[in-house]
């Protein structure tokens, strides 16, 4: 793995997009993999900047996100495809036919997981895949304890990640159980990884990802084992990593 130590957020999001940027300009043909919460927001806003200023197109990129909550609408403004829409997609020059998000409304939803797995597999499989890190190492929503086989899935979420992500929700109840998730082994199929760390809480996932074991207590530590990883995580997250 590539640590790139950036000085803020801001940085960090600068840095991304422009590598993010460059990627895309660089083939005619593009799978993008992306994350929501909060890390990447700051790398949305540049993209939709440098895509309305003409520095860069979405024409020949295809997305797919890494998760959605399992029971939300679309048009919930707490669904990644809502943040998606709101964030990104709504302001762009992308077909919303070349984004793709797990249905978390499916009437079947393992079906969907395959589904899922296979419009990866259709397109060529993922290019470049942005990551974003949880406190408990997870990786898209894969928690502590999921296979390193895993493909998309549904998962139970932890109380932690429940918790973490509840500052989104009116109340914690209204915290979804579950989510669609592509799984650790669809995650390492992408060819080449942008894992995106930034600030205080997330300093001890950052050192036990460079300084800890491999092990699926720990899902990002799989990361390690992956040929072309560029980690870039600002000062405040990195200052326990030696
Ligand atoms: C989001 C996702 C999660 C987040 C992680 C960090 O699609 O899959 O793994 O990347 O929980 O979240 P933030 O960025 O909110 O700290």
């Amino acid at each position: 793995m590539d640590l790139i130590q950036v000085d803020h957020y801001d940085e960090m999001s600068a840095r991304a997009s422009q590598f993010i940027i460059n990627k895309i300009r660089a083939t005619n043909k593009f799978v993008l993999g992306l994350a929501t919460g909060s890390t990447p927001e700051g790398i949305y806003r540049i993209l939709r900047e440098k895509n309305k200023n003409g520095v860069f197109s979405f024409q020949n990129v295809t997305t797919f996100n890494l998760d959605e909550y399992v029971g939300l609408s679309e048009e919930d403004s707490n669904s990644y495809r809502y943040y998606m829409n709101d964030k990104l997609f709504n302001h762009v020059d992308i077909s919303k036919d070349q984004t793709f998000i797990p249905n978390g409304n499916a009437a079947d939803l393992k079906a969907e997981c395959q589904r899922y797995d296979e419009r990866i597999e259709r397109v060529g499989g993922i290019d470049l895949q942005v990551l974003g890190l949880g406190m408990n190492g997870h990786i898209g929503f894969n928690e502590p304890g999921t296979s390193f086989h895993s493909k998309t899935q549904i998962v139970d979420l932890t109380t932690s990640t429940r918790k973490a992500n509840a500052r989104f929700f009116a109340t914690m109840e209204d915290v979804p159980k579950q989510a669609i998730t592509m799984g650790v082994a669809t995650i390492m199929q992408s060819k080449e990884i942008l894992l995106l760390v930034s600030g205080d809480q997330k300093a001890d996932a950052l050192e036990r990802l460079f300084n800890g074991k491999v092990s699926n207590d720990f899902p990002a530590s799989r990361l390690k084992e992956h040929p072309k990883v560029t980690v870039i995580a600002d000062q405040k997250a990195t200052h326990c990593v030696r």
